[in-house]
């Protein structure tokens, strides 16, 4: 595999960092993306810090703002421009510099709206140009040219950058990067590139050395993750087996033997890629959790055709069957489209019965956005708003009414948790997951943090759980 050398960025990094000593410099960031996107930021925090940035919320307060974005749906880039309009009198008052990173970067349309109508800002790079963050800011902070990185590359992984997390029990790993399934409504494999995946050695060293900082949860990343590794198999790109893994089953299983880890999850897995190994990966691996994330798009086959998903309705329901079967206590969630190009009244009661058969633990669920260069966009018998409104208010309230009874079934339930911290909502109490993922509040001293422990639940609420630690 290519690994890309981010020495000079490291240099850059220290040469920046002494530039800046003693200035009391801050930066903001915005992350409005997926997991991965968060993860970049993670590293951009990384870098910032050891940059002599300190992290301020307030975007006025900051000498140095950092968009990271997302271009996924149509919502998603709307945030930025409405922040841009915001900060441009910050970049007039007090000169902050203003750099825009992420997958929309990698849309040349937008770049092109920003110089026409945001031409303020002062860096704007791509999830492919991360490294170059530092140089691209060091260009700036020595003559104050604008700089435009943004690169089309395919198959690169970096590796070594400096990572300030978020959280203190829970971390994210990406363990691949990119897409090759193009499915037709959406814009990923054009902005993140082509799948490629990371080393065995450098995720597992990663999680080891995450254990030994006290991280009880890994969140194990990529666009489509139990086809990790597959792509070099299949095209005989080299890549170093290491404690036996060379699929993401043998990852999963080589992950679950990390000491201190408690909990393994992972998301997106693709239905079609859900081989066998997996599925007895999942069930076999006792720190693994049981739900998984089974993203059904749609319930038709019709409609899965024209996304280019490459499963039907009746092979997914198999595959559900199938795993239901062979994982005790399996949980599942999901990610449907409503509004796809073509969907008729029929096609979009099969999603319903799918989420009526399947019975979720939850539902992402998101109105089809057209994406400027995908096949979906180009297609001519796109579904009107106030229809993919309707179907939107009709699957809500199907999942809706499924998860009041599901968390009816949890109360008297003994359940472990994985205690996360402090409730953002009331500081008195403390919250945690179950391994289905559910949000839990419980009352309990601050030494639960970062235990796994049995509670007992007492009551539901639509959103969360409340439960009581069971004694002995
Ligand atoms: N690789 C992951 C996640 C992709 S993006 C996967 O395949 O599951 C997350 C979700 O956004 C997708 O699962 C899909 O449900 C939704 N999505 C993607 N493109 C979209 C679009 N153009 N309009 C509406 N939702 C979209
Ligand atoms: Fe997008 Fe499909 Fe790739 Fe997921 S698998 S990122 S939905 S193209
Ligand atoms: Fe958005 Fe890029 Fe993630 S488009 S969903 S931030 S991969």
């Amino acid at each position: 595999m290519t690994k890309i050398d981010i020495k000079s960025s490291l240099e850059t990094i220290q040469n920046i960092a002494k530039i800046n000593q003693g200035k009391n410099l801050k930066y903001s960031i915005l992350t409005m993306g997926c997991q991965l996107n968060e993860n970049d930021s993670e590293k951009l925090c990384g870098m910032m810090e050891e940059m002599n940035y300190t992290k301020v919320e307030n975007l006025k307060e900051a000498d140095l703002i950092v968009f990271n974005t997302c271009c996924v749906r149509e919502n998603a880039e709307d945030r930025l421009f409405g922040k841009l309009g915001e900060v441009k009198k910050y970049k007039e008052e007090r000169g902050t510099i203003i750099a825009i990173g992420g997958c929309m970067m990698q849309e040349k349309h937008i770049v092109e709206k920003l110089k026409q109508s945001y031409p303020f800002f002062d860096i704007v790079f791509g999830p492919h140009t991360l490294k170059q963050f530092p140089i691209d800011l060091y260009k700036i902070i020595e003559n104050k040219k604008r700089v435009e990185d943004i690169l089309d590359i395919d198959g690169e992984i970096i590796e070594g950058l400096p990572i300030k997390r978020e959280d203190a029990i829970k971390a994210s790993v990406a363990i691949m990067n990119g897409c090759n399934n193009f499915c037709s409504y959406c814009i990923v494999p054009y902005v993140r590139g082509r799948e490629r995946s990371r080393e065995p050695k450098d995720i597992i060293e990663e999680v080891q050395a995450l254990a030994k900082q006290g991280y009880k949860e890994i969140m194990l990343l990529g666009q489509n993750v139990n086809s990790y590794l597959r792509v070099e198999r299949e095209n005989h790109i080299p890549f170093e087996e290491y404690e036996g893994v060379n699929s993401f089953a043998t990852l999963l299983r080589a992950i679950n033997k990390i000491e201190d880890i408690e909990r393994i999850r992972f998301i997106s897995p693709h239905p079609k890629d859900f081989t066998d190994d997996v599925i007895e990966a999942i069930r076999d691996c006792d720190k693994v959790c049981k739900l998984v994330h089974l993203p059904l798009q749609s319930g038709s086959t019709e409609v899965l055709k024209v996304m280019n998903r490459k499963y039907t309705k009746e092979q997914y329901l198999t595959l559900v069957e199938k795993m239901k079967k062979t994982i005790p206590n399996l949980t599942l969630s999901t990610d449907i489209i409503v509004g796809f190009p073509g969907e008729a009244e029929e096609d979009f009661e099969d999603t319903l019965d799918v989420v009526q058969k399947v019975n979720y633990e939850q539902v992402y669920m998101f109105i089809y956005s057209r994406r400027v260069g995908t096949p979906g966009d180009k297609m001519e018998n796109q579904i009107p708003e106030e229809i993919k409104h309707e179907r939107f208010d009709r699957l809500k309230q199907l999942v809706e009414k499924q998860i009041a009874i599901k968390n009816k079934e949890y109360i008297g339930t003994i359940q472990q948790i994985l205690i996360e911290g402090k409730s953002k909502t009331n500081e008195t109490m403390l919250t945690g997951r179950t391994d289905s993922n559910k949000v839990v509040v419980l009352e309990g001293e601050d030494s639960l943090i970062g235990k796994n422990v049995p509670l007992k639940i007492v009551s539901e609420h639509m959103w969360y759980l409340k439960g009581v630690v069971v004694n002995g």
